[in-house]
Order: structure tokens, then C-alpha cells, then sequence
């Protein structure tokens, strides 16, 4: 993977394949989306670690379907976010993970993990970011009324969805959508978007110049 930030120019050499850790708070579908790709050799990576802070969370049962390992949290443990994500860290640095996925991630990460990981960590939105950024991003689209959303994905920048935009995917908002039917396709929107983007981040084509990212033929 070859990142470029305002000049300074990272020449991050992977292993070959790219070790991934995917972060997930929820039901995982895009861990699935990805788990599947790397399975039918469409993404030259490896899935090492989710990591999860809902001891509950229906990602672990997928974790576990592909045999993937876990570090679950529970962040009420830990008397700082800066105190979990010290943990965090020595998990991915034990495995040498090289990229981390944001997948329904609810929570923003400090300078611990965006420090040593900026232009390696990405997050996907479901929204046209920079609109609809935060929790419910389908959901704050559907009531404005917007007949254009989607699902964007990022590098992390511990901003709320803030950081230089990779990829974007529109869905068009119909008539007779409801929250649900306008959810399944974006969430279908975010199924293709996701392994795509780091299918060419394994490929080493993404760059990135401060908010601008380039990808490479
Ligand atoms: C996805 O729609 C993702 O874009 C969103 O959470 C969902 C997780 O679904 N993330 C955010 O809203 C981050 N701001 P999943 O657990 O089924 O992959």
C-alpha cells in the first residue's frame, strides 16, 4: 500500500496479502460482504481480527462463521476511550495488521489508534458524506428528504465521518421508499462499495494527498 500525505510520502510495503482487522458494533453485514470476498479470492487480504465493542453483537457469530479471531471490549471497563484503544492497539501490533475496516463502528477513535493508523484506517458511512454524517445516516437523509443519498467510504481522521473521501456510491430515493426498502439498498450500495475499495487499497491504488485521494490505474 503506497499513501501519500500532503508531500510526506508513507511507503507502507505489506505483506502480501494485506492483514485487515475489521472494527464492528452491530450486526456485521459488511464484515459478511468482505469475509466473502477475501473467501472467493476477490481481495487479495487476509481477515485477522474483529474487534467489537458489544459483547452481544451478531458480528462475533459471523467472526466465528469465518473463523475469524476477536477482541471484544466492553468500553465501561476502561476509565478513558485513550485506555481501551491502548488495548486495541497491542492486538492489531501483535498480529501486524496493516489496514484497519470501520464496519458499524459507533464510536469516535482518539489519537491512540488515528496516530499510528492515518491513511491505513477506513470507515464506511451510509450517507453522501460530508451530509448526514453521524448515527442514523439513512434515516436523517429519508426525513430531510433528499432524492439523492448513498454510502460513502473514508479514511479516519477522528473527526465524525470527517476524513478525505475514497469512494462514493448513490441511491436514488424513490417515491414509495420507506426507511426500510431506502435502508436495503443502501446497505446493498455498501455491500459492493466496501469490498471494492479495499480490493484497490490491497492492490496498492489508493493515494492520498491531504483531502484529496487518488485512485490508481
Ligand atoms: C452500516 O450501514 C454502516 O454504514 C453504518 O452502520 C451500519 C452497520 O451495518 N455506520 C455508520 O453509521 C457509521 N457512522 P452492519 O453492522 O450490518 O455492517
Amino acid at each position: 500500500m503506497i499513501v501519500s500525505n500532503g508531500g510526506d510520502e508513507k511507503a507502507v510495503a505489506p505483506s502480501v496479502p494485506l492483514k485487515i482487522a475489521v472494527f464492528a458494533s452491530g450486526s456485521g453485514s459488511n464484515f459478511q460482504a468482505l469475509a466473502e470476498a477475501v473467501r472467493d479470492g476477490r481481495i487479495n487480504a487476509t481477515l485477522d481480527l474483529v474487534v467489537c465493542d458489544k459483547p452481544s453483537a451478531y458480528v462475533l457469530e459471523r467472526a466465528r462463521s469465518f473463523q475469524v479471531e476477536t477482541f471484544t471490549f466492553s468500553p465501561k471497563d476502561y476509565p478513558s476511550r485513550q485506555a481501551y484503544e491502548e488495548e486495541i492497539i497491542a492486538n492489531l501490533q501483535a498480529r501486524g495488521i496493516e489496514l484497519i475496516v470501520m464496519a458499524g463502528y459507533m464510536r469516535l477513535v482518539t489519537e491512540v489508534l488515528v496516530e499510528p493508523y492515518y491513511g491505513r484506517m477506513i470507515n464506511i458511512h451510509p450517507a453522501l458524506l460530508p451530509a448526514f454524517p453521524g448515527m442514523d445516516g439513512i434515516g436523517q437523509a429519508f426525513e430531510y428528504g433528499v432524492k439523492l443519498t448513498g454510502a460513502t467510504v473514508h479514511f479516519v481522521d477522528g473527526g465524525k465521518d470527517t476524513g478525505p473521501i475514497i469512494a462514493q456510491q448513490a441511491v436514488e430515493v424513490r417515491d414509495q421508499d420507506t426507511l426500510e426498502t431506502l435502508g436495503e439498498r443502501i446497505h446493498q450500495a455498501e455491500h459492493e462499495l466496501l469490498p471494492q475499495v479495499v480490493g484497490w487499497i490491497a492492490d496498492g491504488r489508493v493515494s492520498l494527498n491531504g483531502r484529496i485521494v487518488t485512485i490508481n490505474n
